[in-house]
């Protein structure tokens, strides 16, 4: 027995060692964490179980039978984040680079299925050079069978990625078809080709992070969803997030305990919104004053920045919030912002999230640039994600709530369950200038003329009481009211039920 049992505790630091010192070391050198040290800073303390730690490769090719090393690149397992289970895989580039064979795709596909029979979310954490080249086709094999149950998974359980190191070829289409992507600055990267391949076919030269940096793709791409400094921060973040998350489709939002009165109003956003109309304000000031202890995880920070999304709480259970910043173009709906909102409002009802939504908009954005980028189709997104969503919304019109934008944002018509305004809000068509300037065309050379039609229209539709005397807006509240209003909302919203016709799947405008 003493024998056996020295033997296991040879072969587990074995695997533990993973690449070796050198390669460790190489890790550290270049700022980044080994997978094992990525995965006890995520779990709680000592919760981490891990699987398959003596699994190897099993290829003869390229002399690779006479290089094994257990574990095979991955780590996986599972533990818990704040006391709830989580599955997690970590790709050990100290291991052929964190390369993806056979078997290291068997570890893998092993710790999804369980995640999903256990219904509870998957994170993975990747670092790694993509397909093994030693194993060719088998390695391809296995890209696909984890992209299968990626989306097998997709609405059922929450699944995460993190880059934290290399992530190209096979290894971007898993997290691309996972819920989120996080990167960390400066150390990851994520591209379909590198910046050899772009050069060979299309003689643009750029560097890596040019190319697939956490500065590309959290700004430009929106391919990510945020990115941060380094690991550590980074998985804490993720411990942050996860506490946000349910744990799969019906197990409804988490609780946590809030030592934040539901009853407590805020007097300072009666002077939120400026007197004069085109003068902008923080968006983000009502979010962290309506929401539970002022925390707010934001998602897509630095994308489309004319609308927020992100995760908060009122009365200790999760929401999402949706909110036109018009700090940024106005808080107009463009291309960007319609699909990083759709996307978030299709997470939130498919996790059954409550959605709160702040409307301060003054339309769609016009412009070629728009039109040829398909405004239409990105705009309908969320049109489309918010008709279709089942789970409590809550409106609060701030002020400007402007043309189609109006429909879209969460609006009555659309299945808004409990729509609010302020006094300040302003429910139209159109602005009062655009307005009098069509149906008054014949004044335009009258200036005196042009200022009386412009009052008229002003006093009759720029604000909340025509909306609200046909129902489409069920109150009009003061602003410091916001929180308790939208609290006793969603409290009584919390056994919402919605039918939906059967059909095998909607088809929505992707
Ligand atoms: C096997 C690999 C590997 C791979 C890296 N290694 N990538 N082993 N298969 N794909 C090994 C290296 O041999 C090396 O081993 C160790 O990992 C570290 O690699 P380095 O190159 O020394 O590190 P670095 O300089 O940091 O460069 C990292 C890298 C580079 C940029 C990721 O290794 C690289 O370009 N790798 C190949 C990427 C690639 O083309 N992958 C295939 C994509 S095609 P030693 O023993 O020296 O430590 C693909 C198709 C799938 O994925 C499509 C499915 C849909």
């Amino acid at each position: 027995m003493k024998d056996i049992v020295e033997k296991l505790e040879a072969r587990r630091a074995g695997a533990r060692a993973g690449g070796g010192e050198r390669r460790i070391e190489a890790q550290h050198k270049r700022g980044k964490l080994t997978a094992r040290e990525r995965i006890e800073l995520l779990m709680d303390r000592e919760s981490f179980e891990e699987f398959d730690m003596f699994v190897e490769h099993r290829s003869n090719d390229f002399g690779m039978e006479k290089t094994k090393i257990a574990g095979d690149g991955v780590v996986t397992g599972w533990g818990t984040v704040n006391g709830r289970t989580v599955f997690v895989f970590a790709k050990d580039f100290t291991v052929f680079g964190g390369s993806l064979s056979e078997t290291h795709a068997q570890k893998i596909t092993k710790i999804q299925d369980m995640a999903m029979r256990a219904r509870a979310p998957i994170i993975g954490l990747f670092d790694a050079g993509g397909a093994r080249i030693q194993e060719g086709v088998a390695s391809l094999g296995g890209y696909g069978e984890v992209f299968k149950r990626n989306v097998i998974a997709s609405g059922v359980i929450p699944q995460i990625s993190v880059i934290m190191g290399p992530c190209a070829g096979g290894d971007v289409y898993s997290p691309a078809m996972t819920d989120f992507i996080f990167m960390v600055r400066d150390t990851s990267y994520m591209f379909v080709t590198g910046p050899d391949v772009v050069k060979t076919v299309t003689n643009e030269i750029v560097t890596a992070e040019q190319l697939g940096g956490a500065s590309v793709h959290a700004t430009k791409s929106s391919i990510a969803d945020g990115a941060y400094d380094n690991d550590v921060e980074c998985l804490l973040q993720m411990r942050r997030l996860l506490d946000f998350l349910p744990a799969n489709f019906s197990a409804g939002v988490p609780e946590w305990p809030s030592f934040d009165n539901t009853e407590r109003e805020e007097p300072s956003l009666d002077t939120l919104v400026p007197d004069n109309p085109n003068k902008p304000y923080d968006i983000k000031e009502l979010i962290l004053k309506v929401a539970d202890e002022g925390d707010f995880f934001e998602l897509s920070e630095t994308f489309a920045r004319n609308i927020v999304v992100g995760f908060g709480r009122i009365a200790g259970r999760t929401v999402g919030f949706v909110a036109n910043q018009p700090m940024v173009l106005a808080g107009v709906l463009d291309s960007d912002a319609s699909r990083k909102a759709a996307r978030f409002v299709r997470f939130c009802d498919a996790f059954g999230i409550p959605i709160v939504t702040f409307v301060d908009v003054p339309g769609f954005l016009p412009g070629t640039a728009q039109e040829y980028g398909g405004l239409i189709k990105h705009g309908a997104k969320l049109l489309f994600a918010y008709s279709q969503a089942s789970v409590p919304l809550v409106t609060v019109i701030t002020r400007k709530a402007f043309g189609g934008a109006y429909d879209v944002m969460a609006s009555k018509h659309i299945g808004g369950d409990v729509n609010y305004a302020w006094p300040t809000a302003q429910i139209a068509v159109m602005g009062a200038k655009g307005a009098v300037e069509i149906i008054f065309r014949s004044d335009l050379g009258d200036p005196d003329k042009i200022a009386a039609r412009t009052r008229e229209y002003e006093e009759r539709f720029l604000s909340p009481f025509i909306a609200a005397e046909r129902g489409y807006i069920d109150d009009v509240i003061m602003p410091r009211a916001t929180r308790p209003r939208i609290a006793r909302a969603l409290a009584m919203l919390r056994g919402k039920t919605v039918e939906m016709p059967g059909r095998k799947h909607d088809n929505l405008p992707v």
